[in-house]
């Protein structure tokens, strides 16, 4: 099986990205930070403190997660129920990156996610998949673009879902994530030594595309 590892902050157009080249090169695609979102979901509808590490530790017992590729998209169920849509809210958006931050919740998904790669040829979107997940992935990816043209991306996004944002709230939102999620203890975001860095601030979407289809093909084809 060929696993193909795509890592970089909030909003660098991962999974848009990841997504297409999956579906021109016929491999699964894998959303990891849904996982964390659907065990995020769970502890708001706990009210659980999301920051507290032993209380969410202890609802882990009570989650089963799994993923199903319905009709090409990816459905995440929580407890059988399937959570796709609502894991996308600005809340669980926040709670997620809190639960991620745990050890035992990132002990909880790995062997789910590294299953996932054993059984299928996949391109596996997240944070610490070519670092933590897949050491030895046949590609790793690290994609990134400028905070500001990440928000300006996830404002429009926001924007046209008709949520009502500002611009500034996003961009605060992006750069306190990127912090969250980059000085974590556990697994946090960095590039692998053996990624390929792939800059997409001066891109739209079908060049960066084109940038990361090269890429992977240089590496396997
Ligand atoms: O990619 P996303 O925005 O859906 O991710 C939600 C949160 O989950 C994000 O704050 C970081 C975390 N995450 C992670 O720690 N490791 C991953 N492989 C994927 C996501």
């Amino acid at each position: 099986m060929i696993s193909v590892a795509i890592d970089g902050p909030a909003g660098a157009g991962k999974s848009s990205i990841a997504k297409a080249v999956a579906k021109e090169l016929n491999y699964i695609y894998i959303d990891t930070g849904a996982l964390y979102r659907a065990i995020g979901l769970y502890a708001v509808e706990q009210a659980v403190t999301t920051t507290n590490r032993e209380a969410v530790a202890a609802l882990l017992s009570e989650i089963d997660v799994t993923l199903q590729h319905i009709g090409g998209h990816q459905h995440v169920f929580l407890n059988g129920r399937d959570v796709s849509e609502r894991i996308r809210k600005p809340v669980v958006t926040v709670a997620a990156s809190h639960v991620s931050a745990h050890p035992e919740v990132r002990t909880f998904l790995l062997s789910l996610q590294r299953k996932l790669a054993e059984e299928n040829n996949v391109i596996m979107d997240g944070r610490d998949i070519g670092t933590v997940i897949l050491p030895n992935a046949d590609v790793k990816i690290y994609l990134t673009a400028s905070a500001k043209e990440r928000a300006r991306r996830r404002y429009k996004e926001l924007f046209d879902r008709g949520e009502d944002v500002h611009f500034d709230t996003v961009l605060k939102e992006i750069e306190e994530r990127d912090y969250n999620d980059s000085h974590r203890e556990i697994a946090p975001l960095k590039q692998a030594d053996d990624a390929v860095l792939v800059d997409t601030t001066e891109d739209d979407l079908e060049t960066a595309i084109q940038k990361v289809k090269a890429v992977i093909l240089s590496k396997i084809g």
